[in-house]
């Protein structure tokens, strides 16, 4: 079957939108399948459940082009799934095989691709490979990194072969009784790190590559992909200053290592032999230069510009200009404001200091806006079309393992905040469940913010995201246009343009006003020499640009998207 699936013949794609370039120019969902819909009354998500659900993402409602699902693969749980104990197969948690299958079919005939989650820097230590690794059993002997220590210490403890620190606290390496070597692990002593020098294992992870391709997958997020390879010799990183102790190292040699693009390279050609196809890697620490010089012509790379900055003008400026400076020469970037890992940006943005709070739903709005007419492949984070805040979540009832740790060295954000249940409808457990307790609470807000709720409010936030997202696929410059930022314009105004390499009349205008007075502001001349009408905007009613289409005046935190009068 390898290579002869054709992207519409095959994987039954009705209708949908784009060519194979869809990655670039369309719009991909996160599902957080545990948080999604629960179809079988235990309280977790499922696989039916999102089946149920897929209208929600379909034509006649938000409309995205791709579905992203975190792990669903059998798994211990105690990094939430990204802890994989087999990348082939789908946990029982979630349904079946079969439940997969169907999921697959049913998003294709709605035209949205299907993307996984694919975890390869690490595997779950129950994984049958660490297990036969730690017995020395071929062929898995080497696949995992083990080290000798160096020594034994005062108290009779085995010494780890360097200083190398875990991303989610303590030591970067654990003793293995069985095997008497110690392991690597960045992220839990439960998730033990892969070797991918090793051929063995690069090419068991193409055959789980195509095995999912098979199946019809559309396209994967490479989980940490920058840390795929460490230092050969598994060098001590040199000390600096810092305020924890992953920050007092300089990180040299754990992970961005030289061999990375070629191994990258020779993923993407795996990929590529199924035409369509897609993959975004999950830049690990690292700057937004960084993700650029990973990304390549035919393969994405996340970057957290958008994702780290308050909520004001000048801020997001800057953003957009360090992403335009470093994502040049065809390199083609994401934009991102909230996923699985991060505070939801509507909590995050309209509360930039405490005590002061803006309009939750219209900086959600606004920030939609932005999001959805960037240079780059939008990717929204469930539930963000809801404008969903993060939820207090008690420690006591955390599912986050690193939060158990938190301390004065550890500063951690459970993550358990923003991973809280889709609420669907008013009422109990806002429909996402019929068990007494879902796996994790809902937020304190859903009796109003919820989809119900929201479809049948035209002011709502989801209503904008869909006059959004249907303004981005009616208009070529917001797909895959250039982007030029506006000069002029009030400190508290973001504004530029979009405009589309191939037809120089395509292009469109935008403009936020982000403070809490609105703004008055003249727009520059289209390419055209004229005016400019407003397409759509965070408003549904939308203010109107007097003065021969020349002039706006924006109210308080509202923005626009506007297109050359003909
Ligand atoms: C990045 C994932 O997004 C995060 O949720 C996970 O804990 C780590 N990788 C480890 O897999």
């Amino acid at each position: 079957m390898i290579g002869t699936r054709g992207t519409q013949a095959v994987s039954g794609l009705v209708g949908a939108r784009f060519g194979d370039d869809w990655w670039r120019r369309g719009v991909v969902y996160q599902i957080y399948p545990r948080s999604f819909a629960d179809s079988d009354g235990d309280g977790t998500g499922d696989l039916p459940g999102i089946i149920d659900h897929l209208d929600h993402l379909g034509r006649d409602s938000l409309d995205v082009d791709a579905l992203w699902l975190s792990p669903i693969y059998p798994s211990p749980g105690l990094d939430i799934g990204y802890d994989v104990s087999d990348h082939s197969a789908i946990d029982p948690l979630f349904g079946t095989e079969a439940d997969f299958d169907r999921l697959v079919v049913q998003a294709h005939r709605r035209g949205i691709r299907v993307i996984l989650d694919l975890v390869m820097n690490h595997t779950s230590d129950v994984h049958p490979w660490f297990q036969a690794s730690r017995r020395r059993e071929a062929p898995y002997t080497d696949w995992y990194i083990w080290h000798d220590g160096r020594g034994i210490d005062r108290r009779g403890r085995p010494v780890p072969p360097n200083d190398w620190v875990s991303w989610f606290g303590g030591p970067a390496w654990s003793f293995d009784e069985v095997r008497g070597q110690f392991f690597h692990h960045t992220f839990l002593r439960e998730q033990p790190e892969l070797d991918w020098r090793v051929p063995a294992v690069e090419a068991a992870q193409v055959a789980m590559i195509r095995g999912w391709l098979d199946r019809g997958v559309d396209g994967f997020r490479l989980d940490t992909f920058n840390v795929f390879l460490k230092h050969a010799d598994v060098l001590q990183n040199p000390r600096r200053r810092g305020s924890t102790a992953w920050a007092r190292q300089e990180h040299l040699y754990d992970f961005d290592q030289p061999g990375l693009p070629v191994l990258l390279a020779r993923l993407r050609a795996a990929v590529d032999a199924y035409p369509g196809t897609m993959t975004v890697g999950e830049m690990f620490v690292g700057t937004t230069e960084a993700a650029a010089a990973l990304t390549t012509e035919r393969h994405l790379v996340f970057d957290w510009e958008l994702m780290t900055r308050p909520w004001s003008a000048p801020a997001f400026r800057a953003a957009i200009r360090r992403r335009a400076r470093a994502f040049t020469d065809g390199r083609w970037p994401t934009a991102v404001l909230s996923n699985h890992d991060q505070p939801r940006h509507a909590s995050r943005l309209a509360s930039p200091v405490p005590g002061r709070a803006l309009d939750r739903d219209a900086v959600a709005r606004a920030a939609a806006l932005i999001l959805l007419t960037q240079r780059g492949t939008p990717f929204l984070y469930y539930g963000e079309e809801l404008g969903m805040g993060d939820v207090v979540v008690p420690l006591e009832e955390s599912i986050d393992p690193p939060a158990a740790r938190v301390g004065p060295d550890f500063p951690w954000w459970d993550r358990s905040r923003s991973r809280t249940p889709m609420p669907w409808s008013p009422g109990t457990h806002a429909g996402f469940t019929t068990a007494d307790r879902p796996w994790l609470r809902l937020g304190p807000d859903t009796a109003s913010r919820n989809v119900a709720t929201q479809s049948a409010t035209p002011t709502s936030v989801l209503a904008a995201y869909r006059r959004l997202i249907a303004a981005r696929h009616g208009v070529r410059a917001l797909q895959d246009g250039d982007l030029t930022l506006t000069r002029g314009m009030p400190a508290d105004v973001l504004a530029y343009r979009r405009s589309s390499p191939s037809d120089r009349h395509d292009e469109a205008l935008i403009a936020v006003a982000f403070g809490p007075d609105g703004a008055d502001i003249r727009l520059p001349a289209s390419r055209r020499r004229g005016g400019w009408h407003v397409l759509a905007g965070t408003e549904i009613e939308p203010v109107a640009p007097t003065d021969g289409g020349r002039r706006i005046h924006l109210g308080p935190l509202e923005g626009v998207i506007l297109v050359a009068d003909r």
